[in-house]
């Protein structure tokens, strides 16, 4: 990407002694001069999902000062961000805009790489799925973490203490969301949390295309499952979505946890200052840049890192830590050989399927396909904050294998598992095997997931309507790096996902495009469609469905594992109090830390990561409120 467009792409944001809570942020400094100057006990590096609600919570301790540098802006009340039925994708306001190298196993495809560049980060431009993963997958990090507190029953109060769940009076869609249900009614109130900063809430609209792709889910063996929040979250569920409802409006990082007049400037972290007492560094202060000029901003107690799974690694490899071979190339001097940063990159891998629905059949094409209808929704958005620009497509539906393979089918699925983990050598991605072996076996985790897009995704047609559906696999083997490419550090990183590199990951894919082509067969979801679009229906060899896959996929936007939690000897970054190995005080929290993927989108996961480091970078904080 042109280095320009990172130049301009430069906001402070300090939350100076809050006294109890956010909400009472005082004043910020007025410039940057004064920002250098204030005695800060914590700095926290990338104002995103993670680094926002930390920062925000740490804050909340009386006579703590902390800084919080972000390179994007604060937008906040801008329609683009607030708006469900709008996105900050693609827009450089709001997103770094970047992409992968190309990727060898998806016909040198190059895949493009949103992610969030303002206050907020990610968060701001996501797509508002909102949900956990099952109770097993949380369980694993105590195995890689070597700590008990990271587990479901020790994450739950940091997931529920994010939320604010909120159920829409009269829910008026039974067929999908079971809440009315007594007994899901009853489990939700020990799950989910109600007193949070991120308000959850169902959607406001469903189209009929979503209740027919349910009964046939249904049908197929896939069972509705109403409360996804509780530690199972397999099934097919109306998910949560973070859209605050009273307002029809998108709930993320930026208006929630923080202070709402917090400034804008525009600070680009470039550099983590340490010193050194034996083999221990201790971080003292970050470099940033600002209208082209470098500051340093001093910190007396932590620095923790929350720049995301893409540039939190780049960030340490300018500081000095990461893979030494790596470092040298780009003339930057060692202070920790840590070989295992930037690796492990792991991405949920979606493909794409779409039929075209019958006349009469009611998508979100209808915003498409004609524009005075288009006008009067915005209409009654900005009155009412309601209709089709206040939601989203919301159906989620997480498989086991055995969901969509039949027992032979698994067997030939798991040898060729099994083939590919007796050739890796990485400790890391042999411990992650053995934990995901068991859950495939057992089918007790989503592998696969589908989501259903009810609306044209490839090449539209006028006037005519659509639904797509993209199946994913969410416990992938291939393993993906990103890296610093330039000393500059301004310039984008190289990420290079691998995406599909790994046969296991190929062949869960076809058998994802032959299940995506039954649903589209089977009543009633078949009586409301025309024809299948894409792929052509004659799409059947796995050779074929394999060309397939390299046009019709594409990534989750779900990032993890660039700094893992893991025991060091077995490639980790951080510890189980993410601190990263040969550091007294550096941390990283945000999804750069989840060492193992999830069947589940991250967001809320990144959030109660982030809520728990509150605990973590400041253990007094656990006798101040109690948690639940
Ligand atoms: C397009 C998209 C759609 C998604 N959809 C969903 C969804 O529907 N549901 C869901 O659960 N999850 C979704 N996700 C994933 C989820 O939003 C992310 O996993 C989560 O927000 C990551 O949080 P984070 O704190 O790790 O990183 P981020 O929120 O990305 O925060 C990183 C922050 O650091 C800043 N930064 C980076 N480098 C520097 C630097 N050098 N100096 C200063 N600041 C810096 C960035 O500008 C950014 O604000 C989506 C993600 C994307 C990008
Ligand atoms: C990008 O976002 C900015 C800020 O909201 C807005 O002014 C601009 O119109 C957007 N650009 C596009 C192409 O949507
Ligand atoms: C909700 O949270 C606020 C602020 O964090 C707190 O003051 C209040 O006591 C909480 N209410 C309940 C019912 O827990
Ligand atoms: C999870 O729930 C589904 C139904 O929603 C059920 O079929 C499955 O057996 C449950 N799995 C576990 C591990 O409890
Ligand atoms: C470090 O980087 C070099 C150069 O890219 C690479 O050959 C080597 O395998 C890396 N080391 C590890 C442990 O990943
Ligand atoms: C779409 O429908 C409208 C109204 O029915 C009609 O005016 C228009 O010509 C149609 N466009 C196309 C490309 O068929
Ligand atoms: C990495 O740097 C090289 C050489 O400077 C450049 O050609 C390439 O486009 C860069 N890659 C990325 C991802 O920016």
């Amino acid at each position: 990407m042109p280095l320009a467009q990172l130049l301009t792409a430069l906001v402070l944001v300090a939350c100076v002694q809050a006294t109890s809570s956010a909400s009472q942020c005082q004043p910020r400094p007025a410039t940057v001069a004064q920002f250098v100057k204030l005695p800060f006990d914590y700095i926290v590096v990338g104002g995103g999902t993670a680094g926002t609600a930390l920062s925000a919570r740490l804050a909340e301790e009386r006579g703590v000062t902390v800084g919080l540098i972000e390179a994007g802006n604060i937008h906040l009340n801008d329609p683009n961000i607030d708006t469900p039925g709008l996105s900050g994708i693609g827009n450089a306001s709001f997103d770094w805009l970047f992409s992968s190298v190309p990727q060898p196993a998806l016909g040198e495809k190059v895949i493009s790489v949103p992610r969030g560049k303002m206050l907020g980060g990610s968060s701001g431009i996501n797509g508002m799925a909102w949900g956990r993963a099952s109770a097993r997958e949380y369980d694993a990090l105590s195995t890689f973490s070597c700590d008990s507190s990271w587990s479901w029953a020790g994450l739950l109060p940091f997931m529920r203490k994010t939320e604010t769940f909120t159920l829409i009076p009269g829910n008026p869609y039974p067929g999908i969301s079971l809440l009315q249900d007594s007994q899901a009614a009853l489990d939700s109130l020990d799950v989910d949390g109600f007193n949070g900063s991120i308000v959850a809430s169902h959607n406001s609209f469903i189209f009929d295309p979503v209740f027919k792709v349910v009964e046939t889910l249904n049908s197929l063996g896939v069972p509705t499952n109403a409360e996804p929040q509780a530690g199972n979250a397999t099934g097919v569920t109306n998910t949560l979505l973070s859209i605050d409802r009273a307002e029809g409006v998108r709930s993320y990082a930026a208006p929630t946890y923080y202070c709402s007049h917090a400034q804008d400037s525009n600070y680009h972290a470039t550099k983590v200052h340490f010193t050194k007492k034996g083999n221990t560094l201790t971080a003292t202060g970050v470099e940033f840049v600002v209208g082209g000029k470098t500051y340093v901003a001093n910190a007396k107690k932590e620095i923790i890192l929350s720049a995301g799974a893409i540039q939190t690694p780049q960030l340490l490899e300018l500081s000095g830590i990461g893979n030494a071979t790596i470092l040298k190339q780009h003339g930057i001097k060692t202070l920790i050989d840590l070989p295992q940063i930037g690796e492990n990159l792991q991405e949920h891998l979606f493909v794409a399927a779409q039929w075209q629905v019958k006349p009469g059949v009611e998508t979100f094409d209808l915003l498409r396909n004609d524009p005075a209808f288009a006008a009067q929704q915005q209409k009654i958005y900005a009155k009412t904050h309601t209709g089709l620009f206040a939601a989203t497509d919301s159906l989620i539906a997480f498989l086991t294998l055995q969901n969509v393979v039949s027992p032979a089918e698994l067997e030939s699925l798991l040898a060729t598992f099994d083939q590919e983990a007796s050739e890796t050598t990485s400790p890391l991605t042999q411990l992650q095997n053995s934990i995901r072996r068991e859950w495939f076996a057992k089918g007790e985790t989503g592998a696969i997931e589908i989501l259903q897009w009810t609306r044209g995704l490839f090449d539209p047609a006028a006037n005519l309507s659509y639904v797509a559906l993209l199946g994913g696999i969410v416990h992938p083997s291939s393993r993906g790096s990103v890296h610093l490419n330039s000393s500059n550090p301004l310039a984008a990183p190289t990420i290079d996902f691998r995406l599909a590199s790994s046969d296991f990951d190929k062949q869960v894919l076809i058998q994802i495009v032959k299940f995506l082509q039954k649903i589209g067969t089977q009543s009633p979801f078949s009586d409301i469609i025309v024809e299948q679009t894409n792929p052509d229906p004659n799409t059947q060899s796995d050779e074929e469905l394999l060309q397939y896959i390299n046009f019709a996929s594409s990534i989750g936007d779900h990032s993890i594992g660039t700094a893992a939690m893991a025991p060091k000897d077995k490639g980790g970054v951080v510890d189980h109090t993410l601190t990263v190995y040969g550091t007294s005080n550096l941390r990283v929290v945000d999804a750069s830390v989840i060492p193992l993927h999830i069947a589940a989108h991250t967001q809320a996961t990144v959030y109660a990561i982030a809520e728990k480091a509150r605990i973590l970078a400041s253990p007094a904080r656990m006798f101040v409120d109690s948690l639940a």
